[in-house]
């Protein structure tokens, strides 16, 4: 949807289709399905323009198409390993449309695929349905995304780098016409390497989150260390770019966890056990439990006590609470015997769905009121506007920061205990 968007704001005729009937009816009025800044005005901007359409309609959206996208999402199965059902019935319908086309199309592939999963399944499943064959009637190209909630319509528009992994020359062509205008770093790979750029890029970025957290983590041990002045000290070594490298309660969201578990999941079926990235996903896992162990060094037993987590997404600027590491604090929490209240500006109704034995309050002072510990999650910007004032309701103010957002200056009379800090 942003991309369909982006292209559209960018010049293109977009048609956007999708399964669901209610999410075609809500944009095609203008409304997004789910929160994202900036993306309400963008979507009302690129249906004025005429350019955008929704439908529900897929395989007739393709027919007349130059180029077909396919988004569709990739889920974890319990196993880690990924889910390619939606993919392959969406490539089938795809296929459906392209058989009554007449000028050469490329299909390009938006959605996260291990490497090969673009030749195996893809194809087969457009070839069968469309009566063509890739390279000779059809152009076939795996062109990841790489944007991030919360900035997502920026990250379309003005995308940072593009990759394009191509079947054969004439499919890239094809592709890059579509990205002519945009001037950023671009690079034409074969299908399989481009499938795996978007891998190792989600892998290397969460093992820098891990990292962080793991220096973090090491900081407190030490004592008397800010992790994020180490981190500081150590960019000014300039092999070591200090984005990613921000400590906190562990990485979430729909990519990281996701994505690293399917490549540590796949290699293991190839016959490579990964070690580094398996620790990657063990320390995420752990890092939660940082905020549990300092409340209880803080207070001693949660066991009755009121507990606030403030920011319930699994980062500011978002209402996605998928894989959100407040969910196993959470339930960390409640298993400890503790109740738990959580406010985030967004993400409130979603989170109760995920964790219903939790309050969720209204408001920041309603949240705190009458609280033992308060527990900061994620990294809403509002947070750091936060004054001692606004915990005088608390019956106990001790207030875990776990991303060292709090001013300390602002928190007299609160006694914060900061991780990494
Ligand atoms: C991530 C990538 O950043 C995008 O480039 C990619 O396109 C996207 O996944 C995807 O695969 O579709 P996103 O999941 O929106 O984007 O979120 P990030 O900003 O990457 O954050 C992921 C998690 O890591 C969040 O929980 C965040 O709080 C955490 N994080 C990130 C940290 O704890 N510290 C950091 O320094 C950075």
């Amino acid at each position: 949807m942003v991309y369909g968007v982006a292209f559209a704001l960018g010049g293109h005729r977009v048609v956007a289709v999708d399964i669901d009937a209610r999410a075609i009816a809500l944009l095609s009025k203008g409304k997004p399905t789910f929160f994202e800044p900036g993306l309400e005005p963008a979507l009302k901007r690129a249906l004025r323009t005429k350019r955008l359409s929704f439908s529900g309609d897929i395989a007739g959206g393709v027919q007349d198409a130059k180029v077909a996208f396919l988004c569709v999402g990739t889920p974890s199965r319990p196993d880690g390993s990924i889910d390619l059902s939606y993919l392959e019935a969406a490539a089938r319908t795809v296929g459906e449309g392209m058989r009554s086309a007449r000028d050469y199309q490329v299909i390009a592939v938006k959605s996260t695929v291990l490497p090969g999963t673009t030749e195996a399944i893809v194809r087969p499943a457009l070839e069968k349905t469309s009566g063509k064959v890739a390279g000779r009637d059809f152009g076939l190209c795996v062109n990841p995304e790489f944007l991030r909630e919360g900035s997502a319509v920026e990250d379309a528009r003005k995308p940072d780098r593009i990759v394009i992994g191509a079947l054969d020359t004439r499919s890239a062509r094809a592709l890059a016409a579509v990205y002519r205008g945009t001037k950023c770093k671009k690079l034409t790979t074969d299908l399989r390497t481009a499938e795996m750029v978007k891998y190792a890029t989600n892998a290397f970025l969460a093992t820098k989150v891990s990292f962080a957290n793991e220096l973090a983590n090491l900081c407190d041990a030490f004592g008397k260390l800010n992790v994020d002045r180490v981190v500081e000290g150590m960019a000014l070594d300039p092999r070591i770019n200090p984005r990613f490298l921000k400590a906190g309660l562990g990485f979430g969201g729909s990519c990281f966890p996701k994505d690293v578990r399917a490549i540590v999941a796949a290699g293991r079926e190839h016959g490579y056990e990964s070690r580094l990235l398996d620790a990657t996903l063990k320390v995420n896992d752990l890092q939660p439990m940082r905020a549990v162990d300092l409340a209880e060094r803080a207070v001693g037993t949660l066991e009755g006590k009121r507990v606030v987590i403030l920011g319930l997404s699994f980062k500011g600027g978002s209402d996605d609470v998928r894989e959100s590491r407040a969910i196993p604090l959470a339930r960390a929490l409640i298993q400890r015997g503790a109740t738990v209240v959580g406010y985030d500006p967004e993400a409130g109704d979603a989170f109760r769905a995920e964790v219903p034995e939790a309050e969720v309050a209204p408001d920041v002072r309603s949240a705190l009121a009458q609280a033992d510990v308060c527990i900061v999650h994620n990294d809403w910007p509002q947070w750091s506007e936060l004054r001692a004032a606004h915990f005088a309701g608390m019956r106990r103010k001790t207030v875990v920061d776990g991303r060292r957002i709090l001013r300390r200056e602002a928190m007299k009379g609160v006694e914060l205990v900061v991780l990494g800090g």
